[in-house]
């Protein structure tokens, strides 16, 4: 048993600094090249048993965050110094097809590839991890996970609390299981769903972290392999009453406005991003919490302590916050309106595999489930006819606004904090048929989509689309 909770500080994951730039001959703009190793580390969990045996980018986990400005292209050299096989997705970018992370396309021991992202989109929050056919589950909840920020001029504009590692946090949360020994448990061969009893936030199970009685920046990002969360702040001391906060941004950056809440979904591999004030809170503590069994949407295995996940310790000293929350964030690129529904797909399971449509990726002959014209808007009917499960499904390359959810239990529609901005992943509860509207460029080439429930993804609910050239 993991005691005492919160007597550890939070890690920042340190930015990672690119090793050299240079001008790209044809755009004039600098082209920023890094080299990011995949390796083993060992991570001391339980005071007086063995240490963990981990493996992350540059041998911590999250791995190092990037933080580059809009319009600076990246080169990273991968280099794989582990013993398994990787292939590296930077989530939430339109990378071309070679440098995406196709889940085949994989970086043996011993060998390197160099990824190029292009970084043209909007200020956002993306994450990289790994996205090797079969193993995905197993590298990233060894650690292959990591923060990747775009930065721009517009979002500094606008005032927001500020300074990476200072008033701008990531806040990586995952969820894992360990041997009585102090080492990870396995899971290979898993085929179901990895919940975790001990809840990590930037790897360190249930911290704490000192803040002054002011404003900050949360970035949010659920690296877990299997558990969503339902979040929720509250004072320590407090019963019940749950502490609004704002959520300004996010899988695919700002919303158009802030909204306002008490509770959010964080499901696999969402990010948003919340403004935490605790100006009025000068002395006391409080609580991130998750709610069990992800309130209504999920059915996620709890345990004694997966409803905590880390405490805010609220400095008494007063201190000057000049930061805001202006009520106007960004002019969202929402697709422009479309109608009728272009593909249906389906999510179940079918003599213990996780299928689309009937399909799973390792049947290469017919995983392409959608050719789809360069350019078009399309409207894609999402439905979870698995029962029980919950199933947040991600689509490479493109933004999606959540136009509907349907479902026959109850009523509960798009959330406040979906409509008002983009998003590439979108969960789907039990019994709910879910549509988004996507607009497809700006690349050809073909592409994954799948569920972000890691183990569901390895075990095959996972297909492609290809998005073809213009016609005519
Ligand atoms: Cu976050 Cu296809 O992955
Ligand atoms: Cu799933």
């Amino acid at each position: 048993v993991y005691s005492p909770l919160f007597s550890k500080p939070l890690p920042i994951p340190p930015v990672k600094q690119p090793l050299k730039k240079i001008i790209n001959p044809i755009t004039g703009k600098e082209i920023w090249y890094y080299e990011l190793v995949i390796k083993s580390f060992t991570q001391q969990i339980y005071p007086n048993l063995k240490p963990a045996q981990l493996v992350g980018y540059d041998g911590i986990s999250p791995g190092p965050t990037f933080m580059v400005p809009r319009g600076t292209e990246t080169v990273v050299r991968v280099i794989n110094q582990y013993t398994k096989e990787a292939s590296v997705h930077l989530h939430g970018s339109p990378s071309r097809a070679p440098f995406d992370g196709w889940a085949e396309d994989v970086t043996l021991p011993g060998q390197y590839k160099d990824y190029y992202w292009p970084n043209n989109q909007a200020a956002r929050f993306l994450w990289y991890h790994d996205h090797a056919v079969h193993v995905t589950a197993e590298n990233a909840y060894k650690g292959q996970a990591g923060s990747y920020i775009i930065t721009d001029p517009a979002e500094n504009a606008l005032g927001l609390p500020s300074g990476y590692g200072q008033f701008d946090i990531p806040l990586v949360l995952t969820s894992k299981y360990y041997n009585s020994d102090g080492t990870l448990k396995s899971i290979a061969g898993e085929t179901d769903s990895v919940w975790g009893d001990v809840i990590h936030v930037n790897g360190q199970p249930w911290p704490f972290f000192n803040v002054q009685p002011r404003k900050y920046r949360f970035r949010l990002l659920n690296a877990a392999v299997s558990r969503s969360f339902a979040l929720y702040l509250v004072r320590t001391t407090a019963t019940g009453t749950r502490l609004p906060f704002q959520v300004i941004a996010s899988d695919s950056g700002l919303l158009q406005k802030p909204v306002s809440t008490t509770k959010l979904y964080l499901s696999i591999a969402e990010r948003y991003e919340i403004v935490v004030d605790f100006t009025s809170f000068k002395g006391q503590t409080l609580e991130l919490r998750n709610i069990p069994e992800v309130d209504d949407i999920g059915t996620d295995d709890d345990y004694a302590k997966t409803g905590q996940v880390m405490r805010f310790v609220v400095s008494n000293t007063a201190v000057a916050d000049t930061s805001r929350v202006p009520a106007t964030l960004a002019t969202v690129p929402f697709p422009p309106a479309s109608t009728g529904v272009d593909h249906h797909f389906r999510f179940h399971r079918s003599n213990g595999e996780w299928l689309i449509n009937d399909v799973g990726f390792a049947d290469a002959n017919n995983r392409v489930l959608a050719n789809v014209p360069r350019g078009k808007v399309e409207i894609w009917e999402l439905e979870n006819s698995s029962g029980g499960w919950t199933h947040p499904i991600h689509v490479h390359l493109v933004d999606f606004r959540v136009l509907a959810r349907r479902n026959a239990d109850n009523n509960r529609g798009v959330l406040p904090y979906e409509a008002v901005g983009l998003k590439d992943v979108v969960w789907l509860a039990r019994h709910e048929t879910v549509l988004v509207e996507a607009h497809y460029a700006p690349w050809n080439g073909v592409y994954m989509f799948h569920c972000h429930n890691l183990i569901h993804e390895d075990n095959d609910m996972m297909a492609a689309f290809n998005v073809t050239a213009l016609q005519n």
